[in-house]
């Protein structure tokens, strides 16, 4: 039976990049947006990719919403939660207004755990529960400490991430924070050193090989451990 995954956040980026690769290596996949976007309609030609518009994942009512329209499929081998912001991050979290550090946190670290809370009954037996992590959420490799609210949100990711897996110790599904190297994106800048594509290939690679395992583990693309 074809695998299936669940990409919230693909609009743009690693999101729609990550849509295009599960596509590529025979996946079925559901992917949704806050907004329509062009490039991901232009993937579901001719490819098992059904989107869902309107979810904003820090909206708890749009999130419901979803898990409604969804009811009737089968469960995901796969649920990846994706959506990421950096506001100001160039700015210490020390400098900036408490609204920005708190919508940075809501959408990087509270928001994609209330969204494993309400999909994991969905995930099927085997499967994996990926938040889009970051190094820099690192709190042992964090010796420049620039990007501050950023890093501080992925770290409060990871430490809610393994509080949600110890919450539901004994599931059959696991939990994988993954960090995607530095991509270029709108996020990541053009700077950075890897693409979308060799980033996507990676994580997929990763993500398929890891099927079947439970417990947290904290990955980057290449498969190598993160240090917590
Ligand atoms: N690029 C890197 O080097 C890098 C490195 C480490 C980690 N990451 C992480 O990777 C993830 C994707 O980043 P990216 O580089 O692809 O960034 P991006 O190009 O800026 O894309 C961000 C995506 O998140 C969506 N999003 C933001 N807030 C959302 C919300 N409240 N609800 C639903 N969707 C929302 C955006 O949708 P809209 O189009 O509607 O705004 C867009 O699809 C993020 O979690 C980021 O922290 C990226």
């Amino acid at each position: 039976m074809r695998r299936r995954a669940l990409i919230v956040g693909a609009s743009r980026g690693l999101g729609l990049g990550l849509v295009a690769r599960f596509l590529a290596r025979g996946w079925d996949v559901t992917a949704t947006v806050r907004r329509p976007s062009q490039a991901l309609a232009d993937l579901s030609m001719d490819a098992p990719l059904r989107i869902e518009a309107g979810v904003d994942i820090d909206d708890d009512g749009a999130v419901a919403d979803l898990r409604t329209r969804l009811a009737e499929v089968p469960d995901f081998d796969l649920v990846f939660v994706v959506a990421g912001i950096a506001t100001q991050a160039g700015t210490p979290a020390s400098l900036l207004s408490r609204e920005v550090v708190g919508a940075v946190f809501q959408t990087n670290a509270v928001s994609p755990i209330r969204f494993a809370e309400a999909f994991h009954r969905r995930v099927a037996p085997g499967g994996l529960i990926v938040l889009m992590t970051s190094k820099l959420g690192s709190v042992s490799l964090n010796r420049g400490g620039g990007w501050s609210s950023y890093r501080a949100s992925k770290a409060a990711l990871n430490t809610l991430a393994r509080s949600f897996a110890g919450q539901h110790k004994g599931a059959d599904w696991g939990v994988v924070l993954m960090h995607p190297g530095w991509v270029r994106t709108d996020l990541g800048g053009r700077r950075a050193t890897l693409d979308v594509e060799t980033s996507a290939r990676g994580m997929v690679g990763v993500l398929e090989a890891h099927l079947g395992q439970r417990g947290c583990v904290y990955l980057d693309h290449a498969g190598e451990k993160v240090p917590w």
